[in-house]
């Protein structure tokens, strides 16, 4: 899509209804005028994004930036002096602290803004879809330009007219997904690897949990849609991708022809020239017998599973709404275990859930400690308004959380360190991802277990998957020695 030629795009008359043409058609528009702004200035105008928030934020972000860059702007990073003429941030909301960062920003934006007249605010991402947050923007934060939800995505290039041609703030803020628009521009940030969106939206509704009401309802592409763009990625260069949904693993059940993830992983695995596929992220109630098959016999799947745990007590997971006990969870992680021995195994956890008591948290540190996950997140419940969790009586009081939440990071990180020491002294397969950020004399790669290892090497290594021995083990990450083929 990047070879999109704006050049042939007829804008005299009126906007196409259909889209993308429609936006094609608002990218040329856009452009017209970012060139004619960089003549009168005699400089690039700049653009910078910021993204906070999971994976699919980050793929929104590189097609925003992918539009972006189409209309004209340079893009620049966090790390450049140069201020920006053009500053998005794509947002989330999951928990208070994403948003409480957000705000603290603008603080810091109202000043640049006064400095920068001419430059330009927007805002995005799941954070917009709660009309309290949009209320609080518009009067507490009136110099935001540009206001727009997780479904006006594709619409950058219109809104970006309209407060161009109006001079007025344009708030946009779609409530539901109309179809999913294909064929966009894209900026990645990874030449060798990238993220794919093969599903919008969640059904679950777990009782903490704001990603339904700000991301909506479940959508899946259509494989073929799914096949296209990643043989297009593979053509580009791409050897490692990310199938990204909230919920992968009830991947196209709402298809007109019903396809379940583990097809799809097949359909994956037979592209050639595609080297390493990773997908996120898994929930427990729905990992499939027939998944586990697929990736035991897959070359090309990632030796990973992300499998939330949220907590380890079957009276809590009920009120969370999570369709699965603690038995049933360790039947199926143990099972995972057997049948795919070297898998690493990853879950989110959160402490202090309404309700949870001493003896519900016990047996969230026996779940733990029973499955030795390779590494965890843990998470301090955060009261989301609108989810039903937040209307919950018996709200844990704070020091309670926080001394839980210090036990756990303990067990949690103990445990890690201990699984990492396994695999000091072998050779894995390792993507190279980087230049180490603190010596450039080093490069960083991943392993097909997410673990990453930093060795001896240079930017010629980035993008290639090379053979590297563990010879330390560092808590989360290695160092390590590449060998020579
Ligand atoms: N409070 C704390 N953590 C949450 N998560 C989702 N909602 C909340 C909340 N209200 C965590 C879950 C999820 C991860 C992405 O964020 O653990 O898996
Ligand atoms: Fe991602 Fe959830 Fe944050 Fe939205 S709210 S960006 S889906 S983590």
């Amino acid at each position: 899509m990047n070879e999109i030629n704006l050049d042939l795009i007829d804008t005299t008359g009126e906007p196409p209804v259909t889209e993308p043409e429609r936006q094609y058609y608002y990218m040329a528009k856009c452009r017209e005028i970012i060139s004619e702004k960089i003549r009168e200035k005699q400089r690039p105008l700049y653009c910078q994004t910021r993204t906070f928030g999971c994976q699919m934020n980050a793929k929104d972000s590189e097609k925003l930036t992918g539009i972006l860059k189409q209309i004209g702007y340079t893009e620049i990073t966090q790390e450049d002096t140069i201020e920006p003429d053009f500053i998005l941030y794509n947002t989330c909301t999951v928990r208070e602290n994403a948003n409480l960062k957000v705000y603290g920003h603008l603080g810091y934006l109202k000043k640049q803004k006064q400095r920068h007249p001419d430059m330009l605010i927007a805002l995005c991402g799941c954070m917009m879809q709660e009309e309290t947050v949009v209320e609080k923007i518009k009067k507490s934060y009136p110099f935001v330009d540009l206001i727009f939800g997780t479904y006006n995505i594709y619409q950058l290039a219109e809104l970006i007219y309209e407060r161009l041609t109006t001079k007025k703030n344009v708030i946009e803020i779609l409530q539901a997904s109309k179809d999913i628009v294909e064929e966009l521009p894209i900026e990645r940030k990874f030449s060798f690897k990238s993220g794919v969106n093969i599903m919008f939206g969640c059904d679950n509704y777990c009782s903490y949990c704001i990603v339904p009401y700000v991301r909506g309802r479940e959508r899946s592409r259509k494989p073929e849609d799914i096949i296209k763009e990643i043989k297009k990625l593979v053509a580009d260069g791409v050897v490692e991708i990310m199938l990204l949904g909230q919920n992968v693993n009830s991947y196209g059940k709402n298809l007109e022809q019903p396809v379940s993830f583990a097809r799809l992983l097949e359909m994956v695995e037979e592209i050639d020239g595609l080297e390493r596929i990773r997908f996120m992220t898994s929930h427990p109630k729905d990992l499939s017998e027939e998944l586990i098959a697929v990736m035991k016999k897959s070359k090309k799947i990632c030796r990973h599973l992300h499998l939330p745990l949220q907590s380890g007590s079957s009276h809590i997971l009920k009120t969370m709404n999570r369709h699965y006990d603690k038995e049933k969870y360790i039947a199926l992680a143990e099972k995972i275990r057997r049948e795919i021995p070297d898998v690493s195994l990853t879950t989110d956890i959160i402490v202090g859930f309404p309700g949870e008591t001493e003896e519900d948290f016990l047996d969230t540190l026996d779940v733990v400690k029973r499955i030795r996950y390779d590494s965890a997140y843990t998470f301090i419940y955060s009261k989301r308004t609108g989810t039903p969790a937040a209307r919950m009586a018996n709200q844990v009081p704070e020091e309670v959380v926080k001394d839980r939440f210090n036990r756990l990071l303990k067990e949690v990180q103990t445990i890690s360190a201990e699984q990492t020491m396994k695999n000091v002294g072998k050779t894995f397969e390792v993507l190279v991802e980087d230049i180490n950020e603190h010596d450039s004399s080093l490069v960083t790669g991943r392993m097909s277990n997410n673990s990453t290892v930093h060795f001896k090497g240079n930017q010629s290594l980035i993008g290639k998957i090379v053979n590297v021995r563990l010879d330390e083990a560092k808590g989360f990450y290695y160092m390590g020695t590449m060998e020579e083929e």
